[in-house]
């Protein structure tokens, strides 16, 4: 992978990682999951990072997993890096930030579940279309989407895949503020400065305090979702939605 996929930068105490693959709308290939998990590992070790931000473009966050590699190489173990990156982010013990504008898609939504602090732009758009490609939740989503937002706007969001949209974000408490789209990285880069200067002792503290009961069972839930995921990849009615994705075309699961 070009390096360039996923930018890391580190200044100020804030370790920034940034979607670059606007060509293909900032999807996310197994290659770019590595970085982002190694970054992640690299950035808990390091008493120099007391913050990292996850950001896109003003335009996209992500459109999900790269669908090439859900039908070329899709993740078979829970060693793969989707799931070293999900494990990271949901086991990191210092502040998470996401900067979102444009469309967050798949991955790009429920890793934002994971995040402390989430800022979106007034055209960011939600959606985890799971049901839609053949498969289940990932990313622990199918248990703390019901918990943030109340099932049934959870099944809204998870059996119809239906896109939701800032206002309705905030509402249910996915992001705490909404700005226009070319302010949102600028914004949460602020935040991030703001919280860097904090003591760092006293953040990891306060962090684990709030999250510490549940990461066992979030790290629980996406084993279990990483099985049914990773089975239902190579079933038929994925490889119809990936097929027909690639082939510009609706799939036609009327058959399956
Ligand atoms: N995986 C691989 N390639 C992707 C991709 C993905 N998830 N999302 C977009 N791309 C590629 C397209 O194939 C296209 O490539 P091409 O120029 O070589 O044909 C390019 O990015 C531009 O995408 P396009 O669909 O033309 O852009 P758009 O602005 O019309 O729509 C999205 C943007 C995000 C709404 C749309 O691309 C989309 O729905 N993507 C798939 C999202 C998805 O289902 N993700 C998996 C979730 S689990």
């Amino acid at each position: 992978m070009p390096m360039s996929d996923i930018l890391t930068h580190v200044d100020a105490g804030v370790m920034t990682l940034t979607f670059n693959r606007l060509e293909k709308k900032n999807s996310i290939t197994s290659a770019m999951y590595g970085v982002m998990a190694d970054a992640l590992a690299q950035a808990s070790a390091d008493a120099a990072v007391r913050v990292v931000v996850i950001q896109g473009h003003e335009s996209i966050f992500s459109a999900g997993n790269d669908i090439g590699d859900f039908l070329n190489q899709a993740p078979s173990t829970q060693d793969s890096p989707v799931f070293r990156f999900l494990r990271g982010i949901a086991s990191f013990e210092k502040p998470l930030i996401a900067a979102v504008a444009g469309p967050a898609v798949g991955i790009g939504t429920t890793l934002l579940l994971h995040c402390d602090l989430v800022y979106a732009g007034d055209n960011a758009a939600f959606s985890m279309p799971f049901v839609n490609l053949g498969l289940c939740p990932e990313a622990a989503s199918s248990l703390l989407v019901p918990q943030m937002m109340g099932y049934h706007r959870a099944a809204e969001a998870l059996l119809m895949g239906e896109p939701f949209f800032a206002e309705a974000a905030l509402e249910v408490g996915l992001v705490n503020r909404v700005v226009p789209p070319t302010e949102v990285n600028g914004h949460a880069q602020a935040q991030a400065k703001k919280m860097a200067a904090k003591p760092l002792s006293a953040l990891i503290e306060t962090k684990r305090l709030m999250k510490g009961e549940q990461t066992p069972a979030v790290l629980a839930r996406m084993g279990e979702e990483g099985k049914s995921f990773g089975r239902m990849l190579r079933e038929p009615a994925a490889r119809e939605a990936f097929g027909a994705f690639m082939e510009k075309r609706k799939p036609d699961f009327s058959k399956i």
